[in-house]
């Protein structure tokens, strides 16, 4: 098994990267999060980000009046992302709407059923084993919950990949390392791994910003729900139609 890994840059510079170099990505998670969130039947609820890096998508996601029944908490491995997460917080003067821990997504400290949603962007290729962090998502969602998960894929669309280096490339970040990045293939593996075949699907958009790479649904809803999912997912007339494709 590998190590955790670090991002490639300091806290402080993955925090001014983030604010500007990836707001078009949060559009589409905060999309996709409104949906689950609606389906679910909104009220109050818990959602954890995990390896939320220094917390700007949930900074946006608390500035959402249709998030506002929502407890919001951000967790993280590294203690510099966590530290710099906690500065970016209060000096967003969010720190009581946003709680930022430290733990491994991979023995989280949290009982089972803890959240209702889960979100968690560009870190499957970060995690030292990822089916054992599958496994642990699912542990805590409650019944009826929803893990979303976005991550690049090794092999993107080219479109996608360029315009994303084009965004990094004004912040004057050097192109994304796709190598170290699994394909969506590599990905259902971990998923059957760690046992949630029934209960895991990931989608790989082909256009838009989200051809960038793939979404991994996780969700503990029992079998009608899940199915009655992926039937409107395959035929299309459900809102869950391509919407990382949506700019
Ligand atoms: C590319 S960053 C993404 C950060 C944030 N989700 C975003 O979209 O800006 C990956 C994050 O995963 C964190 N990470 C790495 N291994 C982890 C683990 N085992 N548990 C929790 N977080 C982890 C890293 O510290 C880093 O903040």
């Amino acid at each position: 098994m590998r190590d955790n890994m670090p991002v490639h840059y300091s806290a402080a510079d993955y925090d001014r990267y983030t604010t500007d170099a990836v707001s078009t990505y949060d559009d589409g998670m905060i999309r996709r999060l409104l949906q689950e969130y609606r389906l679910m039947g909104r009220g109050k609820r818990v959602l954890l980000d995990i390896g939320t890096g220094t917390a700007q998508l949930l900074l946006k996601i608390a500035a959402d009046p249709d998030f506002e029944d929502i407890e919001l908490i951000g967790t993280d491995f590294f203690e510099d992302m966590v530290e710099q997460a906690r500065q970016t917080v209060a000096e967003a003067e969010l720190s009581d709407r946003i709680r930022i821990e430290q733990s491994d997504v991979h023995e989280m400290p949290q009982p089972e059923g803890a959240a209702d949603l889960i979100i968690s962007r560009s870190t499957i290729h970060h995690w030292a084993d990822p089916p054992q962090a599958f496994r642990e998502v699912f542990r805590l969602l409650k019944r009826g919950g929803v893990a979303i998960i976005h991550e690049p894929r090794r092999d993107p669309a080219p479109e996608a990949l360029a315009e994303f280096n084009r965004l990094r490339a004004e912040q004057g970040i050097e192109p994304a390392r796709m190598d170290e990045k699994y394909t969506s293939e590599e990905v259902r593996g971990f998923l059957a791994e760690a046992g949630l075949n029934r209960n895991g699907m990931v989608l790989t958009p082909m256009q838009g910003p989200g051809a960038l790479g793939m979404e991994v649904r996780i969700s503990k809803a029992g079998w009608f729900r899940r199915n009655l999912v992926k039937l409107v997912g395959k035929i299309g007339i459900s809102p869950l139609k391509n919407p990382w494709g949506n700019r």
